[in-house]
């Protein structure tokens, strides 16, 4: 692992896509953790810049966009700034929130390829693609739709089926047809720009496999399974009309691919942050952290690192925390299946509660392992945790302050060995939480930062100041004045996880910003400070609210399920007259035997009383109901279609049946039974 000593840090979080509002599990796998670290770093003193922005590229936007028959431009305006608002109440401490859509990322983006395409670092190559002859247009893998190959879905993706997840080129879908014009496509030839990462191969092999092996191993194992079977170029442009021209001639109608342009955003956002960007980019005193979820591992540990080799003047990331994925109530979280806990929501209904949203999605964070978010899990952590430990021990230590010494700071007098074993707890927490955070295990730094004030908790229960007070009035003097220290050290530990409680505190105890050096002191308060009035820092959460929650998520998923069910209705067929209904004659009738006709598959002879006759029909449901099962049961039957001739057999009438676009059969029966003749009509 290396110890080098960095001058400054640089942390960037993904940009996120300005497609649709940001969730809980973007929250989880990237903005808490890089905002816990970032906060951290300027607490120690440290020259730190958080960079984020908008990644307002790609087809998603622009498939959203004719969706809505509106503008790429209209979309990504929308949801920047729906993004980024929310990123602010949640106390989000970016310096910079930029966007890729800028004047600034243009130029920077287009700057960037046309250097490594004037020094040669391109292939270019042609090759087959999709095209809408209609809309005369190449089309994304995503504009392409057909028939899944592995399930049969006929709604998959020329990119992936979302009914059975597997990921799909659109050479592999059955009847592909674009889903712009909804018609026919054909294949074109055109040019592309690859980047051929097999060339740095050895680069990334000697820098990651070998330099960084203190990367987190979902990471380093990604990185190495790519590496392993064999890198490809890739391509970095695309025929499309959203996105950063290719500044080169005869690029009419192509874009930078958006992972191309994206990832330079980073360095867009800091040109927009400072002119002394070139520091932070070109040294190699400064640390380059990329915060990330999994899905974005390749294309920041081996795409983007080849671009900034081949462009020669910049840095490469020390690190590059990825985080698994967070699911909701065991479910995937998905934008389009609105199967999400929305940021802007969440701050909407529940103001004055980010610090617990912190602290949840901070406390079950999807580190090594995919993890799952339940609002039961939400209101215990609030309860028990946030209310019972971090509340009730701050609130006590102020109360009794106020209560005993008109909350004037009391004298620190003789410590017992108690006090000072307890202070010397503090000490070893601290380490324990400094290497926790600088190593990336966030969820295990916030329980050291709780057990400052766990250990506060139990230092004034083992104590016990209110029974004290009787018989020696002294002592409580020094408790309280270590029990006020250790508040005001518990706002220091969390001041990186929960920002908004910390304040709340600094300003209970009157006193401003503390920096990190002064966790473990127990000389923040002096003697006769007053300090303010005490307010709960987190109330409890009641059922009820939990049970609004889960019943917008229930009514979400049946919603859902209808809206999947309403894809299986076969459309309406032309109008007919009342006439032309009245004309059926349609009978309730009872089976009264059945059997295969030899040598068919589908055919069953049956006899039906039909009240008016006993008489024969056949009917093609043998593959869906046995004989047996079939014999003594009420159906509706068509008695007047003409008699058809059916494998030798004289068919005289048809048994009604209820079929579904996936071909699931139903026999139509009366609720009760009814006599046989009775007209349906
Ligand atoms: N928009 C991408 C996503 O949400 C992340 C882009 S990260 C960047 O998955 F590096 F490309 F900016
Ligand atoms: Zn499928």
């Amino acid at each position: 692992m290396s110890t080098k000593q960095f001058k400054r840090y640089l942390i960037t979080s993904a940009l996120p896509y300005a497609n649709g509002p940001v969730h809980i599990g973007h929250l989880a796998g990237v903005y808490v953790p890089s905002d816990i670290y970032a906060r951290y770093q300027r607490l120690k003193g440290n020259e730190v810049i958080s960079v984020c922005g908008s990644d307002e590229h790609g087809v998603p936007i622009t498939i959203k966009a004719r969706k809505e028959g509106v503008t790429p431009q209209d979309i990504v305006d929308r949801y920047h700034e729906i993004i980024k608002d929310a990123f602010k109440r949640l106390g989000m401490s970016f310096d910079i929130y930029s966007r890729t859509s800028s004047e600034t990322h243009r130029k920077t983006a287009s700057d960037f390829f046309r250097k490594l395409y004037d020094e040669g670092k391109f292939i270019e190559q042609t090759s087959m693609q999709f095209y809408d002859d209609e809309a005369q247009t190449f089309l994304a893998d995503r504009y392409v739709m057909g028939t899944c190959p592995k399930c049969g879905n006929e709604r998959a993706y020329g990119d992936q089926c979302e009914s059975c997840g597997s990921t799909l080129s659109p050479d592999e879908l059955i009847n592909p047809h674009s889903t712009i014009s909804g018609g026919a496509i054909s294949k074109r030839e055109t040019k592309h720009w690859y980047l051929p990462l097999d060339q740095y191969d050895p680069m990334l092999r000697e820098w990651i496999l070998e330099g960084h092996k203190e990367w987190k191993p979902n990471v380093y194992g990604q990185c190495k399974s790519w590496l392993d079977s064999g890198l490809q170029p890739r391509a970095v442009s695309r025929d499309l009309d959203w996105g950063i021209p290719v500044p080169v001639e005869g690029a009419e109608g192509k874009v930078l691919y958006v992972w191309f342009d994206a990832p330079i955003g980073y360095i867009s956002a800091t040109k927009d942050l400072t002119p002394d960007w070139e520091k932070y980019w070109k040294s190699e005193d400064t640390k380059l952290v990329h915060f990330i979820g999994k899905d974005n591992i390749v294309f920041h540990c081996i795409v983007f690192p080849s671009m900034l080799k081949a462009h020669g003047e910049y840095i490469l990331p020390e690190n590059v925390p990825a985080n698994e994925f967070l699911n909701l109530e065991g479910d995937k979280i998905s934008t389009s299946r609105n199967w999400a806990v929305w940021l802007h929501e969440y701050l909407d209904e529940f103001p004055g509660k980010e610090d617990v949203l912190r602290y949840v999605l901070c406390a079950n964070a999807p580190e090594t392992k995919d993890n799952d978010f339940t609002w039961k899990d939400y209101q215990a952590r609030n309860n028990n945790e946030l209310v019972a430990v971090l509340g009730n021990f701050v609130n006590r230590a102020l109360v009794l302050t106020q209560k005993y010494y008109d909350s004037a700071v009391p004298a620190l007098g003789e410590l017992t060995e108690y006090d000072q074993q307890t202070i010397a707890e503090l000490s070893g927490i601290k380490s324990s939480l400094e290497s926790n955070i600088e190593n990336y295990h966030f969820r295990e730094a916030l329980k050291d930062a709780m057990n400052f004030a766990r250990i506060g908790n139990k230092y004034l229960a083992d104590t016990e100041p209110w029974k004290v007070i009787r018989s020696d009035p002294e002592r409580v003097k020094t408790i309280l004045n270590v029990a006020l220290q250790i508040t005001a050290n518990v706002a220091v530990a969390i001041e990186p996880f929960m920002p908004f409680s910390s304040e709340k505190i600094l300003k209970m105890l009157n006193i401003s910003k503390l920096n990190w050096e002064s966790l473990g002191s127990m000389s923040l308060l002096e003697a006769g400070h007053q300090i303010g009035k005490p307010e709960l820092l987190f109330e409890k959460i009641e059922d009820d609210v939990i049970d609004a929650q889960l019943k917008r998520l229930a009514d979400i998923k049946a919603q859902n399920a209808a809206a999947e069910a309403a894809q299986n209705v076969t459309a309406q067929k032309e109008e007919c007259s009342y006439d032309d209904f009245q004309k059926m004659d349609i009978r309730v009738s009872t089976i009264l035997a059945a059997e295969k006709v030899a040598k068919t598959k589908k055919l069953l002879k049956l006899t039906v009383d039909t009240g008016i006759d006993k008489r024969t029909i056949v009917s093609g449901i043998a593959e869906h109901f046995t004989p047996e099962e079939l014999v003594g049961r009420q159906v509706l039957v068509l008695v007047n279609l003409a008699p058809r001739e059916l494998k030798g057999i004289t068919s005289n009438g048809m048994i009604l049946m209820a079929e579904d676009a996936s071909g699931k059969l139903e026999l139509l029966a009366p609720e009760h039974k009814t006599n046989n003749g009775a007209i349906v009509g």
